[in-house]
């Protein structure tokens, strides 16, 4: 018998640290390598955040705090609910975990039995189903593809809920397209989800603030008020401030479920750092202004991503409405060969042969769950941008 739990043989190591790994070793090993698989801001963290973190230390604020979360940021978690959502939570509705991804795994382990179903839009963000399979749930996967501008109709949904469904899982801004719901766009889907009242909705916001042009960012309790009991409303300060390595995420739903996570937690890590529970709070109720102009250098990127990798041969690429992600189809290279002799039956194929031949790393769509396509991360240089797509558009040219 293993020594390893059956549990973990369900569940694979993430395919997106898998290709930073790869990346970092041909570096070490000399080669030059451009890497565009990283899922986080290359800004600093905010001066004010770090200020308040140095503060907190100098306090002595280095304790045990409350499980799931200071009553402060707790309070301030309501506050930004009401500024930016217009949604109405009390502290007693608010969870605070070790970041976005801690809090959508309590919340599935709080919640799911076996054959529990677990609706995932494909592509999807490479967590979501092995986190699903961890609680011992099935995750369901629809295709939401590039044809609809990567996101899920209101039919495909309605096609996929069965009696046994649990959640559906909502990410908008999307990781890995980028795509985001229009308001008329996510009612469609809220007016299905209003037809089935034993549904739940899991609302990953994390790249609510990363949006671009005139899209206007919406969640679901908000656009569908008679959604707000079943729904949990999950974000973060990863992405938006910049905070990645902090770890500091946040939900609010309804209160029975928010004391279940609240019970997972107090068993296994207890209340994220204190620390960075200050800094978060200072991050939430602090000066804004530098999101807008963080936000126009993404924007500005993602165009000339966008523009780039559309002169590449057999390359199609939308433009997405936020996050920093675009997700190329490649389906006009599949069938071809590469100068190094590698056939591009498929994502896969044409991944690690851009990363051998050409040093270009990107995270091939099969690990998202949709191909053929891959994932590119702009938050990166301007520099390295245009000589990684230069690179693409070379390695393209050079199929036959
Ligand atoms: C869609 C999505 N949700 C959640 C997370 C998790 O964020 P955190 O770093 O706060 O755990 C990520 C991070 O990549 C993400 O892309």
């Amino acid at each position: 018998m293993s020594f390893l739990s059956a549990t973990l043989a369900r569940v694979k190591p993430s395919p997106t640290i898998a290709v930073t790994t790869k990346a970092k070793e041909l570096r070490a090993a000399g080669k030059d390598v451009i890497g565009l698989g990283a899922g986080e801001p290359d800004f600093d963290t905010p001066d004010n955040v770090k200020e308040a973190a140095k503060a907190a230390i100098d306090r002595g604020e280095t304790k045990y705090t409350a499980v799931d979360g200071l009553p402060e940021l707790k309070q301030a978690i309501c506050d930004k609910f009401k500024r930016d959502n217009g949604l109405d939570y009390t502290p007693a509705q608010v969870s605070v975990g070790a970041g976005g991804k801690q809090i959508l795994y309590n919340a599935l382990m709080a919640t799911l039995n076996p054959g529990d179903e677990v609706i995932i839009p494909a592509p999807y963000w490479v967590s979501y189903p092995d986190m699903v399979l961890l609680a011992g749930g099935e995750p369901v996967f629809v295709a939401a593809g590039i044809e609809t501008g990567f996101k899920l109709t209101p039919e495909a949904l309605e096609a996929a809920i069965t009696p046994k469904t649990k959640w559906f899982i909502f990410n908008s801004p999307s990781n890995p397209t980028g795509a985001g719901y229009s308001r008329d766009e996510l009612k469609a889907l809220t007016d299905v989800l209003m037809r089935h009242p034993h549904v739940w909705v899991m609302s990953d916001d994390m790249y609510e603030h990363l949006v671009y042009g005139d899209f206007e960012f919406t969640t679901p309790a908000q656009v569908e008020p008679g959604l707000y009991d079943r729904t949990l409303t999950c974000n973060g300060v990863s992405k938006a401030y910049a905070m990645t390595g902090w770890r500091i995420g946040y939900a609010a739903g309804p209160e029975e479920l928010i004391g279940a996570m609240r019970k997972i937690q107090s068993q296994s890590t207890s209340n994220p750092s204190s620390i960075a529970q200050w800094a978060a709070l200072e991050a939430l109720t602090g000066p804004q202004d530098f999101i807008p102009v963080n936000n126009a250098t993404f924007q500005r990127r993602r165009d000339m991503v966008v523009d780039l990798l559309n002169a590449a041969e057999g390359i199609t690429c939308p433009v997405p409405e936020g996050a920093f992600y675009v997700y190329p189809s490649v389906a006009g290279c599949i069938g071809k060969t590469s100068p190094g002799g590698v056939k591009i039956e498929d994502d896969e194929a044409f991944a690690t042969a851009l990363l051998e031949e050409m040093g270009v790393a990107v995270v091939f769509g099969a690990a998202f769950g949709l191909s053929p396509n891959f994932r590119v991360s702009y938050a990166t240089s301007d520099e390295n941008l245009k000589e990684a797509c230069r690179r693409i558009q070379e390695f393209c040219a050079s199929l036959t």
